[in-house]
């Protein structure tokens, strides 16, 4: 299924809500939206201290406020293993004041365009992390780079995101993923295959997050 191209698949619409955003948290300290609700982040914090032990290195895409990886390390989480990336520099600004202001130190956040660069590793990986992730997480990033415009060859960013989860994902890497615009299946169909090493592991329901697993050994 694909969706009609929208300002939601831009990178200017991000940058002007982070612009807002970091303004009304300067004014008022107020963290900025948290996409599908706080009961949908507190659910995958829930999946991840089932499925992902603290230490493993894991890895947000499209970080947005940070905020889900700041509930991590205040479940456990070490900070040092935790990467925000987003291609907004205003999300990246707002993720790390929002961070400081909770008192949490060491989550690190970076500018990256996820669709065509590799995040840059943190300190104990061995350079760029390709190939070393325990864990992606994804709240709504995908749903909006599926909303991207194709380029000029015709081709639709979408369809080169999975890979770049099994490209990033170390052996037995996890990737959990919230959408609100695919259902399972069509999820299911997107990512796995015999070419991304991806196949779907946990029971789960629309709406609520998709585990995958990353057989790539
Ligand atoms: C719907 S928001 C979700 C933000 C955050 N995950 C949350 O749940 O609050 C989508 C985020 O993805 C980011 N984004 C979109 N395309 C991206 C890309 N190609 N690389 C990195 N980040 C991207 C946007 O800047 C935005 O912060």
């Amino acid at each position: 299924m694909s969706f009609q191209p929208s300002k939601l698949g831009t990178r200017e619409y991000w940058d002007n809500i982070y612009d807002e955003e970091i303004e009304n948290f300067e004014d008022i300290g107020d963290e900025g939206e948290i996409w599908f609700g706080e009961e949908s982040m507190l659910k995958m914090v829930q999946w991840v201290i089932e499925h992902a032990p603290p230490q493993r290195n894991i890895l947000e895409v499209g970080t947005g406020n940070g905020v889900l990886l700041c509930e991590l390390a205040t479940n456990g989480y070490d900070p040092s293993h935790l990467l925000g990336i987003d291609y907004s520099l205003g999300s990246i600004a707002l993720s790390k004041r929002v961070a400081e202001k909770r008192g949490i130190k060491d989550i690190s956040f970076s500018l990256c365009d996820f669709l065509s660069e590799n995040p840059l590793g943190l300190g104990h990986m061995d350079g760029n992390g390709v190939g070393q992730w325990d864990l992606l997480l994804d709240k709504g990033t995908f749903d909006a780079i599926a909303l991207s415009k194709p380029d000029a060859s015709g081709k639709v960013p979408a369809d080169s995101y999975p890979h770049r989860v099994a490209r990033l994902l170390g052996p037995g890497g996890l990737f959990l993923l919230t959408s609100c615009n695919y259902t399972e299946e069509e999820l299911r169909e997107r990512f796995v295959s015999e070419e991304t090493g991806l196949t779907y592991q946990y029971e789960t329901f629309y709406c609520k997050p998709l585990g995958l697993t990353n057989l790539n050994m």
